[in-house]
């Protein structure tokens, strides 16, 4: 029996030797506890992690107390996973982090069968930073989607929003909860939807797109974006896509401008040549109807229409100076100004085409209209379209036919009406006649310039042009500018007479 009992007991010795070998070779921490917490058992691992020499340093002191450092009343010993094993409610698992040695700690505790804990932990700091820094990351990212100016957004296999960022919700005005899930194809303007779909099914197809997005903006003008779409892969397989629109409205505009000065700068060109090539001729007219003049025989009616196309030629010939000083590249340039002096020169130069056109003109001038600062040329312009628009609008006319011009001035504003009796702008075109390209005429009789450019010429002379109308009862634009002192826009002569 006593052999037997020794063999017995060696083999006990085995097993528990084994047992502590195995438990020492684990890399994590193994702790056995009783009912009070404290440390009845632990293994390299465990001292290792808890920071002593020897598991036996760990013997018998409070578990959080060793190996977590945290001090009394730090989350983890109340209702942490150490006091649930304690406790005898389960095994429980969770991440704890020590307060005094900044080690973050994976720990799963169990309840012992016979009372107190098992314990085991592992020191996860490393990727526990790791996962920390991975988060900080990407609430970066998603900081810098959301507060993108452009539109971004995902969405799946179905075209149905995933995500949404803020620049989205603004310029649909809904929040996310209401787009997430819906189809991506409910915000598009119908004319869009069908390339739209074009362009969704060539990101699935894998490949990056690009497409033009309309949609109306918050004063209700059309507003003109640009997308671009990238297939989202996962695994291999296109699962969804990311977009990105922009509103390129402004960009579109200031391009149009440019490309507006450059037909400009031709259209001058265009016409300085014309009348250059008009003057000789006329020149020769002028001539010969003097010759006629001149000629005794010439007389009675013969007389007369020699001295009209002598008159008429000489008109002509006034025109097409006034052209080539109207069409000169001159640098614009302010000088005191007289509005009513600028008003009848540029009357001048359409006054025949209305007679002949049966329109009637009433001019009223403020005489006691005061001088500004301003470039005649320019002003003159900004007249000349205006008259000639009051006419266009008259051409084809059953009603009243009339054009009105008035000056006057009040406080320091200056203002020149021009007002004819045709058919008027309807509200909807009212604010687009500002527009750069906007006509309602036929190709070759407007360029839809007129307006825009002349809005240009007065906001920089410091006042505006605004439109009164109404369909049927004709249109008045009347042009603002402010009374500036020529005086002080002088540069200055010395004060003492000899004192330069
Ligand atoms: N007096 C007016 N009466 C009616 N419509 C006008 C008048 N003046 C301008 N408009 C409208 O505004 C448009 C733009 O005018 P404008 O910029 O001068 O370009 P354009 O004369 O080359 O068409 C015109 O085509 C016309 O439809
Ligand atoms: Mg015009």
């Amino acid at each position: 029996v006593a052999i037997v009992n020794a063999r017995l007991f060696e083999q006990v010795a085995d097993a528990t030797r084994e047992w502590t070998v195995a438990f020492d070779a684990m890399p994590v921490g193994l702790a056995v506890l009783d009912e009070a917490g404290r440390v009845r058992r632990g293994n390299a691992g465990a001292a290792q992690i808890a920071g002593v020499a020897s598991p036996r340093d760990l013997l018998g002191r409070d578990f959080h107390d060793v190996v977590l450092q945290d001090g009394p009343g730090s989350g983890g010993r109340g209702d942490g996973p150490v006091a649930h094993a304690l406790a005898g409610r389960g095994p429980a698992r969770g991440i704890l982090r020590s307060a005094s040695r900044g080690v973050v700690l994976d720990v799963v505790a169990s309840p012992h069968p016979s009372g107190g804990a098992v314990v085991t932990f592992d020191d996860v700091t490393v990727h526990h930073e790791l996962a920390e820094r991975v988060a900080q990351s990407e609430a970066r990212y998603s900081r810098l989607v959301e507060s993108a100016a452009d539109a971004i957004f995902t969405v799946d296999a179905r075209a149905r929003f995933t995500t949404v960022n803020r620049a989205l919700e603004v310029a649909t005005g809904r929040r996310r909860e209401e787009l997430i899930g819906t189809p991506a194809a409910d915000l598009l303007d119908a004319r869009d939807r069908e390339p739209m779909l074009r362009t969704f099914t060539s990101t699935m197809g894998g490949s990056r797109q690009r497409a033009e997005l309309h949609y109306p903006g918050p004063d209700g003008e059309e507003r003109c974006a640009s997308l671009t779409a990238s297939p989202i892969f996962e695994e291999g397989a296109v699962v969804g896509a990311l977009a990105v629109v922009r509103d390129v409205t402004d960009e579109r505009r200031l391009m149009e401008q440019l490309v507006q000065q450059e037909k400009l700068a031709a259209i001058g060109q265009l016409v300085s040549g014309v009348a250059h090539e008009l003057n000789n001729p006329l020149a020769a007219v002028t001539a010969f109807a003097q010759i006629l003049l001149a000629t005794p025989e010439v007389d009675g009616e013969q007389r007369q229409s020699a001295l009209t196309i002598y008159q008429e030629a000489r008109r002509a010939a006034k025109i097409v100076s006034n052209l080539l000083t109207f069409a000169r590249q001159h640098r614009p340039e302010r000088r005191p100004a007289d509005l009513n002096q600028v008003l009848s020169d540029t009357l001048e130069l359409r006054r025949y085409a209305i007679r002949m056109a049966q329109i009637e003109l009433d001019v009223a001038l403020d005489p006691d209209l005061p001088l500004t600062w301003a470039d005649p040329f320019q002003l003159q312009q900004v007249l000349l379209n205006l008259i000639t628009n009051a006419e266009h609008a008259l051409a084809a006319w059953d009603g009243p036919r009339w054009i009105a011009l008035r000056t006057a001035h009040a406080g320091d504003t200056l203002s020149i009406s021009v007002r004819d009796s045709g058919p008027g702008i309807g509200a909807r075109d009212l604010n687009r006649v500002f527009n750069p390209f906007y006509t309602t005429k036929p190709v070759g009789e407007g360029t839809g310039l007129g307006l825009s450019i002349s809005d240009g010429i007065v906001r920089e002379h410091g006042g505006r042009i605004r439109v009164e109308s109404a369909p049927g009862e004709g249109a008045q634009f009347v042009v603002e500018m402010p009374v500036v002192d020529p005086l002080s826009m002088m540069p200055r002569r010395a004060a003492v007479p000899g004192a330069e």
